[in-house]
């Protein structure tokens, strides 16, 4: 299966502009699935709710949406892209999954970084696997990563690649992706932006360097810190279905969630 990222730099404000960057990038390779990064339609620096809301679209109803989809139908390619998203009375940070069928999956981040949670609402869907053809895949969005549940949920659940569209600005999300992947034994494609966004308040620099990990850790393919980029690595997606280290450590049926304890309740910290 051929599996990749694009990473760009997207500029804040410009839908049309970021769109053309992508389908540009898109339409440079061959892929049967490619991530994009975080809130690519938009940029990342909002400061306000307002402005937000005035950008922001619904995922039924989204040019941008509608737009990648049909270049997702034209090259048979499926993608997973960030965007702002607007939904009844709230606004959140989501990406889609869009098929080259036609047919669309929603998440919505849960947890949100930093002024994020000033504008956004915390997502309301739980981590779900969804089929694509030729392999079964889990979305993260960004900070997502910092609770290893995310990627353990979505790893007990059944997926094989965990696509995570990122604008990372802590300078740990491509290690920790390498361990995550250990872990749980699963490819992870981590697509990041680059370049930098200094409006109101805050500035923020994104690191780049998205790359793809294989179940063990080894990183197949990687960007650099401040290049337009994408890259497809060939992957045998049923390398995530054996979770064996060894002859006598098959991981996950070695958990022992009866001595994990209350591991969903809430910490008492
Ligand atoms: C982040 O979650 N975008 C840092």
């Amino acid at each position: 299966m051929k599996t990749g990222f694009v990473q760009f730099r997207p500029v804040f404000g410009d839908n049309a502009g970021n769109l053309e960057t992508m389908t540009q990038l898109i339409s440079s390779v061959d892929a049967d699935l490619l991530v994009l990064p975080e809130l690519a339609n938009t940029g990342y620096a909002f400061t306000s709710k307002h402005e937000l809301g005035d950008i922001a679209e619904s995922f039924d109803d989204s040019q941008s949406l509608d737009e990648l989809q049909t270049l997702a139908v034209k090259k048979n390619c499926s993608l997973v892209v960030g965007f702002a998203e607007k939904a009844v009375g709230s606004l959140y940070n989501s990406s889609a999954l869009l098929r080259p069928d036609g047919s669309r999956e929603l998440y919505r981040k849960l947890h949100l970084f930093g002024a994020e949670n000033l504008f956004f609402m915390p997502g309301d869907i739980p981590f779900a696997v969804h089929n694509i053809d030729g392999a079964r895949i889990g979305m993260m969005i960004c900070f997502d990563w910092f609770y290893p549940e995310s990627a353990r949920v979505l790893s007990i659940k059944g997926a094989q690649i965990i696509c995570h569209a990122v604008n990372f600005v802590l300078p740990w999300g491509q290690n920790a992706a390498v361990f995550t992947s250990i872990q749980n034994r699963i490819f992870m494609i981590t697509a990041n932006r680059y370049g930098a966004e200094t409006r109101g308040e805050y500035s923020f620099t994104f690191t780049g360097e998205s790359q793809i990990t294989n179940v063990k850790g080894e990183i197949l393919a990687k960007a650099k810190q401040k290049e337009d980029t994408a890259v497809v690595t060939e992957i045998d997606p049923g390398d995530a279905d054996n979770k064996c280290l060894n002859k006598h450590n098959d991981l996950f049926a070695q958990r022992r969630p009866e001595f994990y304890g209350d591991i969903g309740g809430k910490a008492t910290l």
